[in-house]
Formats: structure tokens, sequence, C-alpha cells
């Protein structure tokens, strides 16, 4: 039986879940999987044609599907998108896995997401959107969270040996 993922990191667009989680992987020597390039590679489209075409709802039960389709199956590092802890179906999933909060202050962000169009919900006045974001968000990540781990001013390799204290997980 799947005892589920070793590692789930949550946080917001731009915390390095998709990096970090590559990077804790290769440590780990398990299989990596983000749940935002599942609905991209299931739907054909990028996720920014789903939130044009279909709607922000529409994207959300993708969403939900294909994060409690990875919780119950994928044995190594989880990234969610950042927007994954809104739904309370998958809150509650998420009690049970070992999760960590890649978290970050809103000069990175805007650093690191601000220009990005790929990302639908910053494409207009990134600063503020981020930090309503947060707003609404902040405590649904600290909520599902075993762990927090700060990301500023910390490169990569650095978050990702936090990620492994934390959970107290060692190199394969
Ligand atoms: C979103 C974050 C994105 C992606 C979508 C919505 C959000 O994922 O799922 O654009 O609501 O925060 P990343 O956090 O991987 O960028």
């Amino acid at each position: 039986m799947s005892t589920g993922p070793l590692v789930v990191l949550v946080g917001p667009m731009g915390s390095g879940k998709s990096t970090v989680g590559a990077l804790l992987a290769e440590r780990l020597g398990a299989p990596y999987r983000d749940t935002d390039a599942d609905i991209v590679a299931a739907e054909g489209r990028p996720i920014s044609d789903i939130f044009i075409e279909d709607g922000e709802p529409h994207f959300r039960a993708l969403e939900r599907a294909a994060v409690s389709a990875a919780l119950a199956e994928h044995p190594g590092v989880l990234a969610l998108g950042g927007g994954a802890v809104l739904d309370d179906d998958t809150r509650a999933l998420l009690a049970a896995h070992p999760v960590v909060y890649l978290s970050m202050d809103v000069d990175e962000a805007v650093k690191r997401v601000g220009l990005n169009t790929a990302r639908p919900l910053l494409a207009v006045n990134p600063r503020r959107q981020w930090r309503e974001l947060m707003e609404a968000r902040r405590h649904l990540y600290t909520e599902v969270a075993r762990a927090v781990v700060a990301t500023d001013e910390r490169t990569p390799e650095e978050v990702a040996q936090a990620v492994l204290d934390a959970l107290e997980l060692k190199d394969a």
C-alpha cells in the first residue's frame, strides 16, 4: 500500500515549490510531481488558457481532482499550485500528509514573479494582487503545514536542506 508523498510543498506563486521540489526529489532519490503540470498535461493547454476560456472555478475543480489523485498515488515529492489550499476538501486531505509551507515576503515575490504573465492572477498590479492573495491565504497555508520554511535570501539548496531538517528526512 502506498503511504503517500514524502513531502508536499505548498506556498504562494514564486516561493520556489518547483525548484526546491526537484532538488528535494534528487536528494531523497524519489520522483517529483507537480499538480499544475498534471493539469496542463491532462488538458493539453496552459493554465492561463484554462482561466481565460473556462474561468477560475473550473480550474479549481480540475485542481481539486489533480491534488486528490496525486496525494493518493505519488510516493515522492509533490508540489501544489499556490491556490490549492483554498479548497476545503483539499485541506482536509492534506491533514494526513507531511506538508511544508514555503513562505516569502512581498518584495521577494514581486522580484520573482511580478513580471511573469504566465501567472494570470498577478497579471495586473502584481504587488497589490500578491498582498491580497496572501491576506486571504496565509492562514490556510499555516493551517495545513507541519512546518514553515522561509525562503527569503536563501538559495534553493538551503531551502531544500531546511525542509529536510524540518521533516527529519535523510538523503537517499
Ligand atoms: C495559482 C498558482 C499557480 C497556478 C495558477 C493559480 C494561485 O501555481 O496553479 O496560476 O492561485 O496561486 P504556482 O503556485 O505553481 O505558480
